[in-house]
């Protein structure tokens, strides 16, 4: 089989790379991405010489790059765009542009090139926000209600994923996934941000009170999702996919990873409120489970040890990608170094 993955050098789409080469080593793989400031060759550094992997560098609304990139090509596996909420505060149009238009551009391509299987991954933040302190879940019923311009975009491409699937019977399947965590996450995000903090003797922001509730899956169980999806999905479907963690707050999550690395809670330091921020994320995995037989296996606690241990071991990785740019936007987002 002959795979596109687009941003396969951003978190998610280099794990699911480099989990790909090695569940089946005999695919082939055509990565293309334009290595944003999110996208980075050193997390692929494992296959770069593999003879089944190549790199494309390209923009995903390029049509000519798209076409030349989806030749011979059997599946398509779309993780490119732009995935950080608050950047999507600060300068909504990049993400209408990759998020909408680029994903537009690849649904026309692989109309015109008949790939067997378009798959697009996609968030639960579509569905907009949840109450605290009550049972419910996202579910593949839920209607769509999302609230920063980063999940608007995002819905915007799933609708268009659907309606190239009912109008010109393109052959797809969506996951919306609830937050990852895990090597190779770009330290904008929570996780990595708190823990590149922390090794940096610098405080964690959190954002307003702290009680916001995301659904935390480790990165892993999201590539062995995907891979079932592919493998046994059926065409059309919609599959949620969420984590292990039972409402666990950002400050309970903060807590936890000060604990692991031994350092005081006067580490945490209570900063502005995003903007729009949603309260709760929880999911209901059950129908993947069900007919995929798929369940996370990672636990929270432990894969989140294991994640500290890995920005630990991988100094470097973090230190060059928070240098530079990554300052000028700490800035602007935070007020301060
Ligand atoms: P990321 O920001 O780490 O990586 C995005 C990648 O896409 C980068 O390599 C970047 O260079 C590339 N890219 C961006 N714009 C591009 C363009 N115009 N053309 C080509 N490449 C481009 O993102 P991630 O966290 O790995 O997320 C991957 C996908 O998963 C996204 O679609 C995101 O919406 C979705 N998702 C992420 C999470 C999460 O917790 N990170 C959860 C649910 C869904
Ligand atoms: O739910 C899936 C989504 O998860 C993905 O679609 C997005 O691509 C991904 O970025 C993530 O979105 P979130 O906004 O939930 O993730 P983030 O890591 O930015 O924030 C997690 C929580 O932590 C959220 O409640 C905001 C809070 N936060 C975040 C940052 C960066 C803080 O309190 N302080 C911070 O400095």
């Amino acid at each position: 089989m002959k795979l596109l993955v687009t941003g396969g050098a951003g978190f998610i789409g280099s794990n699911f790379i480099l989990y790909w080469m090695k569940n089946y080593p005999q695919d082939r793989i055509v990565n293309l991405d334009n290595l944003t400031y999110a996208g980075n060759l050193e997390n692929l550094k494992e296959v770069e010489k593999n003879p089944n992997y190549k790199f494309i560098h390209g923009n995903i609304c390029n049509l000519n790059i798209v076409g030349e990139a989806m030749r011979g090509i059997d599946t398509v596996v779309h993780f490119a765009a732009e995935s950080h909420v608050d950047r999507s505060i600060l300068k909504p149009s990049d993400f209408i542009v990759t998020n909408v238009v680029g994903t537009q551009v690849l649904l026309d391509s692989a109309l015109k090139h008949k790939v067997k299987r378009f798959h697009h991954i996609s968030t639960d933040e579509v569905y907009g926000s949840l109450k605290l302190n009550d049972q419910s879940k996202f579910n593949e019923r839920t209607n769509y209600n999302p609230n920063s311009p980063y999940s608007a975009s995002k819905a915007g491409s799933d609708h268009l994923v659907k309606a190239y699937s009912e109008t010109y019977g393109l052959p797809i399947t969506i996951t919306n996934c609830s937050n990852n965590f895990g090597p190779y996450q770009f330290p904008e995000k929570f996780i990595p941000l708190a823990i590149t903090n922390i090794l940096e003797d610098k405080k964690v922001p959190v954002y307003g009170d702290g009680l916001y509730v995301r659904d935390w899956l480790y990165v892993i169980d999201h590539c062995r999702a995907i891979d079932l999806v592919l493998n046994k999905g059926k065409v059309g479907e919609t599959y949620l996919v969420g984590g292990m963690t039972d409402d666990i707050s950002n400050l309970e999550v903060v807590k936890k990873i000060l604990k692991i690395m031994g350092k005081p809670e006067s580490f945490v330091e209570h900063v502005k409120d995003r903007l729009g921020h949603d309260r709760r994320y929880a999911v209901n995995w059950s129908k993947i489970e069900k007919e995929l037989g798929w369940k996370p296996l990672h636990d929270f606690d432990e894969w989140l040890e294991k994640t500290i241990a890995w920005y630990k071991e991988n100094e470097k990785w973090w230190k060059d990608v928070k240098s530079g740019d990554y300052k000028k936007y700490y800035q602007e987002q935070y007020g301060k170094l």
